[in-house]
C-alpha cells in the first residue's frame, strides 16, 4: 500500500516541526522541515550576497541560486541540514535569519527555485511536510492537510524557550515582534501566502500539549 502523502502548515511556532518530526517516526514516514530550506536560502544571502550596509542583495542572490545546494543528512536520527556541504542547523536558528527570513521567502525566484525539488520528493508518497503553502500550493493533492495555529502568547513563550535551549540569546519581547511581522508578511505577500487549504482540518492547540496535537492528528488519519 503506498504511504500517505501528508501536508502540515500553519503559523510560526505553532510546533509543526517537531509534530511532523514525531508522526514521521511513528508512521515509518520522510520528514521534510520547508521552513529550514527558506532559511538555509537566507544563510546564504547574509554571508555571500550583502550590500556594504549589511542588507540583502536580492538580485545578487537570485544570481546566485544555481551555487546552493541544500540537503539534509542523517546524524544519529538528526536530520541535519547542509548547505554546499557545510552543517548550518545552528545558524538557520540564529535571530539574524528569522529578522530576514521572511523577505526571502516573498521573492518568486526563491520560491521557484524550491518548488520542484519539494515536489518531487513527495512523488513517491510516504513523507510529511510541514511549511506555509504545503496544502495550497506543494502538495495540493495530498492525501492529508492539517493548519496549526495558536495565540501569539503561547508561540512566543514556545519560540523563547526553543531559543534559550539551543544556547541562542533571546529577548522574549523581540521574539514575539518577529513572530508577528514574519505572520504579517508571510500572510500577505502575492506568492504562495500563509492561509488554511480549504480542505485542511485546522487545530488550535494552544491549550494543547504537543502529545495531545499529535495524538489529535493521528486519530484523524488513522480514523480515514
Ligand atoms: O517554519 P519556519 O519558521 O522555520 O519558517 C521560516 C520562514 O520561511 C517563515 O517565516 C516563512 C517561510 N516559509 C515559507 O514561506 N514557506 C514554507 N513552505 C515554509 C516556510
Amino acid at each position: 500500500m503506498k504511504k500517505p502523502v501528508i501536508a502540515i502548515d500553519g503559523y510560526s511556532s505553532t510546533g509543526k516541526s517537531s509534530i511532523s518530526k514525531v508522526i514521521a517516526d511513528k508512521l515509518g514516514l520522510v520528514h521534510l522541515d520547508t521552513g529550514a530550506l527558506y532559511r538555509g536560502i537566507t544563510w546564504f544571502a547574509l554571508q555571500h550576497c550583502t550590500e556594504d550596509n549589511g542588507s540583502i542583495d536580492l538580485n545578487k542572490l537570485f544570481f546566485s541560486l544555481g551555487k546552493i545546494q541544500l540537503e539534509f543528512k542523517n546524524n544519529d536520527g538528526e536530520l541535519v541540514l547542509y548547505l554546499n556541504h557545510e552543517d548550518i542547523s545552528k545558524e538557520i536558528r540564529t535571530n539574524k535569519v528569522s529578522e530576514n527570513v521572511s523577505l526571502i521567502a516573498k521573492q518568486k525566484e526563491v520560491r521557484d527555485f524550491l518548488l520542484q525539488s519539494q515536489r518531487s520528493l513527495a512523488e513517491k508518497g510516504g513523507i510529511i511536510m510541514d511549511g506555509r503553502d504545503i496544502g495550497t500550493v506543494v502538495l495540493p493533492n495530498a492525501d492529508f492537510k492539517f493548519f496549526l495555529t495558536a495565540s501569539i502568547d503561547e508561540r512566543t513563550k514556545r519560540r523563547y524557550t526553543e531559543l534559550i535551549s539551543l544556547g541562542i540569546e533571546a529577548d522574549e519581547q523581540q521574539v514575539k515582534e518577529n513572530l508577528i511581522a514574519r505572520d504579517k508578511i508571510d500572510s500577505e505577500r502575492e506568492i504562495a501566502p500563509l492561509k488554511q487549504a480549504e480542505d485542511a482540518v485546522v487545530i488550535d492547540n494552544t491549550y494543547l500539549t504537543k502529545k495531545e496535537t499529535i495524538e489529535s492528528i493521528l486519530s484523524f488519519i488513522q480514523k480515514i
